[in-house]
């Protein structure tokens, strides 16, 4: 069993894609162990993203992802950090698998819907960012 952060970003939120993608995620059958509608403090996002921060970027993405609510998830289910990168697809939505959140639901990098850990090391650190003890369920 492992477990995933997941993020239905802005974007996604103001689409009202909320809905569709918890359903993709349940039908999938990871178990959703946190989910909570916040808007992200600067100081978080600018952690979360820490590994871009020398990149052109970083500026207008921690505008983005702190510009509006997202919906924090963390998952649970078998090879769940790799099969919710999978779900996501790839990063430029051009380049995202047919079926794929963001192949469905994307058109630009900069707005491409969902965020998913891209390793056990940063789910461990993502779900610590964003989730308190207490607020996952056992
Ligand atoms: P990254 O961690 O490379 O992608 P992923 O979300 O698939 O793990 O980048 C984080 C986010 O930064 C990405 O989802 C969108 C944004 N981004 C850009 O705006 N421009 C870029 O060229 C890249 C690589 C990412
Ligand atoms: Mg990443």
């Amino acid at each position: 069993m492992e477990r995933t952060f997941a993020m239905i970003k802005p974007d996604g939120v103001r689409r009202g894609l909320t809905p569709e993608i918890l359903a993709r995620i349940q039908r999938k059958g990871y178990r959703v162990v946190g989910l909570k509608q916040m808007v992200i403090a600067r100081e978080t996002a600018e952690a979360h993203y820490g590994e871009h921060k020398e990149r052109p970027f970083f500026g207008e993405l921690v505008d983005f992802i702190t510009g509006g609510p997202v919906v924090a998830i963390a998952l649970e289910g078998e090879n769940a950090i790799a099969g919710w990168r999978a779900m996501m697809g790839a990063t430029n939505p051009a380049n995202a698998a047919p079926g794929s959140i963001r192949a469905d639901f994307a058109t630009t990098t900069g707005e491409n819907v969902t965020h998913g850990s891209d390793s056990s090391e940063s789910a461990a650190r993502e779900l610590a960012l964003f989730f308190k003890d207490g607020e996952l369920i056992a």
